[in-house]
């Protein structure tokens, strides 16, 4: 067993903040919790004692935090160098002139592991301890990209990218044919179940049609046999922009919900990013599939000219979590996501109250709360992926960001005014840095630190 002793913060339910002070967690061999003791519980003292006679003994000190590892619901890893580029360009120019070009380059395997490892390095610098990727179109750089996380400690969920469309993709950069796109997701699905073992803290393939406008029919129906198949996890992107949206309704007469569900790509293991187009009867299919929603709110704010209606689909029932999107999103932390998820809710409420459709202004009753955004992040972010991580309690890995804000104690309780336990983690979501993260833990193991 392992022991850890701290404050900590959670969101068991969405929404909900659960603190704990000077709580005591037993991990067990695998990373996972077995218990979260309360000073108050009668085997709190017996425990603490088991722990101090542990080598591999945490205690954090006043003024440290146990927060979850964060859940990145997007992140495509190929864009990271891009991060920041070209973000005036409508979505469409961005994917022909800066993405594509930029992704092709990694047909090249070494350039591919650097840049991985350098992204994989700053997310979990950043507290992101589990995120669903998208790599490329190459079969061969995104194994590698697995690979990276396996060995960083990173639990992973990784897409090799379809888009075989011939129409809507460059001939420098597209799988040759729906045959071989199809061919090479299901060795990808093999061979990431193979190296998998390997890590304790799980690498996950995920068929990822990049989305419906850059695949043909032929690989859509069999990207959608392949999941019925092999009962892994799908992503792609829906309904993210209007030009996205229109193009699915023009080709198919339906609407982008009703194709993927056609083609039997939303499942209980789907996460569709974005949706900002969306309406109430696509959260039903949504809900009827057990399909999650990868809100990326610094992304749309760029390229989707919309704002997703995150509190109404919520409360109709969807499942959600957050996304950087990177490098749509230009920031790599899920840190100012969740800001960005706060801000942009209070846009989406405020404003005239005209006869817009949903996602633009004056929509009643749109906003969420910071903790309701760090609820996103955390416990959204694994209930969508169907994974035990983003809580601390029995049965859940521990995966855990460990925030060191001794040096800014009087700010964290606003000079002993705000000592509530939702005002310090208010003030913590706001305020605190990159500096702050002084621990990263993945499954029980220590991933990253600072001095
Ligand atoms: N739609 C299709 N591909 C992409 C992409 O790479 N980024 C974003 N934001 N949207 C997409
Ligand atoms: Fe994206």
């Amino acid at each position: 067993m392992k022991y850890f002793k701290g404050s900590i913060f959670h969101t068991p339910i969405h929404g909900e903040l659960i603190f704990i002070e000077e709580a005591l967690i037993e991990v067990d061999e695998k990373g996972n919790i077995q218990s979260v003791f309360q000073p108050d519980d009668q085997h709190y003292q017996e425990k603490l004692e088991i722990a101090k006679t542990d080598v591999d003994f945490v205690e954090l000190s006043k003024g440290q935090y146990f927060l979850p590892g964060f859940v990145d619901l997007h992140v495509h890893a190929p864009q990271w160098p891009q991060a920041g580029v070209a973000l005036d360009e409508p979505l469409n120019h961005w994917l022909d002139e800066c993405t594509f070009p930029l992704e092709a380059k990694y047909e090249d395997v070494d350039f591919a592991k650097r840049v991985y490892q350098d992204l994989v390095d700053h997310l979990l610098s950043r507290g992101t301890t589990t995120v669903l990727y998208f790599a490329t179109a190459h079969l061969e750089a995104s194994l590698a990209l697995a690979k990276i996380c396996g060995e960083t400690g990173q639990r992973a969920l990784v897409g090799k990218v379809v888009m075989d469309h011939p129409e809507m993709t460059p001939t420098y950069y597209r799988d040759q044919s729906a045959e071989r796109a199809l061919a090479d997701t299901e060795q990808f699905i093999h061979e990431v179940q193979q190296m998998a073992p390997a890590y304790q803290q799980g690498i996950y393939p995920v068929i990822t049609p990049r989305f419906v406008p850059s695949c043909t029919d032929e690989s859509l129906a069999g990207l959608g046999e392949l999941a019925r198949q092999y009962d892994v996890h799908v992503q792609s992107h829906c309904s993210e922009g209007q030009w996205a949206h229109d193009h699915v309704i023009e080709r198919f007469g339906k609407r982008d919900t009703e194709v993927l569900r056609e083609f039997g790509l939303l499942t209980e293991k789907s996460v569709m990013a974005h949706c900002n187009f969306i309406d109430e009867h696509d959260g039903d299919i949504f809900i009827e599939t057990g399909t999650a929603v990868a809100h990326c709110p610094i992304s749309n704010a760029y390229f989707a000219n919309g704002v997703l209606p995150v509190k109404h689909l919520k409360e109709q029932g969807v499942e959600m979590g957050l996304g950087t999107d990177i490098s749509g999103g230009f920031s790599p932390s899920l840190w100012d996501n969740i800001k960005q998820a706060v801000m942009s809710s209070r846009m989406l409420e405020d404003g005239v109250d005209v006869t817009l459709p949903p996602s633009v202004r004056g929509v009643e009753a749109s906003r969420i709360s910071v903790i309701e955004a760090f609820s996103l992040a955390t416990q959204g972010g694994g209930e969508a992926l169907s994974l035990p991580i983003g809580v601390f309690a029995p049965g859940y890995t521990f995966d855990a960001q460990v925030l060191d804000m001794t040096a800014q104690a009087n700010q964290i309780t606003g000079y002993g005014v705000f000592n509530q336990p939702e005002a310090q983690l208010q003030k913590l979501l706001y305020l605190a840095t990159p500096e702050n993260i002084k621990q990263v833990w993945v499954q029980g193991q220590l991933v990253h630190h600072k001095s």
